[in-house]
């Protein structure tokens, strides 16, 4: 087991004066697997890639990485050794727009020391990872946010390193954008690369991870495949749209749904919670998760004469509410008000943290 690891957080933790940015992290990730850093802002998800990065240095405990098959003990000795094998993106990077691709992706091989020789084969074979051949040499002021993002990406593996580290790579990204680079980390996965991926956007760490760290005030809240990390959570969401928008009043239907599905939830009846969400026009129906009360509630819906074209169980809304009730361990768990507040505020956060 101890040969899959490549990277080790040990006790990691980063003080800023009193302030506690990163606790006590303790962390592994292994040979080929995605593993997704997700917390809200302020978390301590960029203060720890740093420390990963050696950007800062860690106020306790030790970063342990695997280069050329040997787990080592990340210090200023072999600072260069290491992180060799690792490919960061940290923050969004900005590039000269009247350079080329090809130019830019040369000087970064360069800079990391690959071979010269073997410099332009190596560039255009990265292009050609992320489908970019066509774009080699046009200028990048002509790329959208998405094209430029994955420049950022390819900039950081030219010189082939078998970890990969971005930090909040899809931030700021409109969805095309954000697709393109999900399907980029996939492809990086599918080559073998083992990558370690922050955001605070749930649905984007749920799409590709393999298992999920869960960090909140600096600390280490949950780390875990996605499915138990659902099991754990116990409650799933069902989403449904119906072929015309509603015409009678909202709330009555509501009652009604919540009064022919409650015995169906399986859940108890005070956190029973049934809502409609006016802009996407989709129900949510809160229950426990299993296959048979899914299709019972359906069946229910069904013969109760609503025509319901879409009906589904996102995980990234299992995930959400795992993720709510952590960060809010002490919140009260009355998800008729509370958590539809806290995914409210969550979503009008995010959004400004996008514009
Ligand atoms: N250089 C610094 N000095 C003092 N506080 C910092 C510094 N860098 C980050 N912090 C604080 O540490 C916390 C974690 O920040 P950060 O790691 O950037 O969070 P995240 O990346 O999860 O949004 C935040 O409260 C932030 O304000
Ligand atoms: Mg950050």
């Amino acid at each position: 087991m101890n040969n899959d690891v490549m990277i080790r957080f040990s006790n990691l933790t980063k003080k800023f004066k009193d302030f506690y940015a990163v606790s006590n992290i303790d962390l592994e990730i292994r040979k080929g697997e995605i593993v997704g850093f997700l917390g809200p802002n302020g978390a301590g998800k960029s203060t720890t890639m740093k420390m990963l990065a050696y950007l800062l240095k860690p106020s306790e405990g030790e970063i342990w990485i695997r280069s050329n098959g040997e787990l080592k003990k990340l210090s200023s000795h072999n600072k260069d050794y290491l992180l060799d094998n690792i490919g960061f993106l940290i923050e969004n990077p900005t590039f000269y727009g009247n350079v080329t691709p090809r130019l830019v992706l040369k000087y970064f091989a360069k800079l990391k020391g690959y071979p010269r020789k073997q410099v332009n084969k190596r560039v255009e074979e990265v292009i050609a990872i992320f489908g970019m051949s066509d774009w080699i040499d046009k200028k990048i002021k002509t790329f959208s946010k998405g094209m430029r993002q994955k420049i950022g990406v390819a900039s950081a593996i030219m010189h082939d390193p078998d970890i990969v580290v971005l930090d909040e790579p899809s931030t700021g990204l409109d969805p095309q954008a954000r697709r393109e680079v999900r399907d980029l980390i996939l492809k990086l996965k599918k080559i073998g690369k083992t990558i370690f991926l922050s955001s605070h956007l749930l649905y984007e760490v749920s799409e590709v991870a393999d298992r999920v760290a869960i960090i909140n005030n600096g600390k280490l809240i949950a780390f875990d495949t996605l499915d138990n990390l659902e099991a754990k959570a116990k409650k799933s969401i069902i989403h449904f749209e119906l072929i015309r928008q509603p015409e009678e009043n909202i709330e009555n239907m509501l009652k009604n749904i919540e009064e022919i599905v409650t015995p169906l939830t399986g859940i108890s009846t005070e956190l029973n919670w049934v809502d409609y969400n006016e802009d996407s026009k989709v129900f949510q129906i809160f229950f426990n998760g299993h296959p048979e009360n899914q299709l019972n509630i359906l069946e229910t819906l069904l013969k109760n004469r609503y025509k319901i074209i879409e009906f589904s169980v996102p995980k990234a809304g299992l995930l959400e509410n795992l993720f709510l009730e952590m960060v809010n361990p002490e919140g009260n768990h009355d998800f008729n008000n509370n958590s539809q507040n806290n995914l409210n505020n969550l979503e009008k956060e995010l959004i400004m943290e996008v514009q």
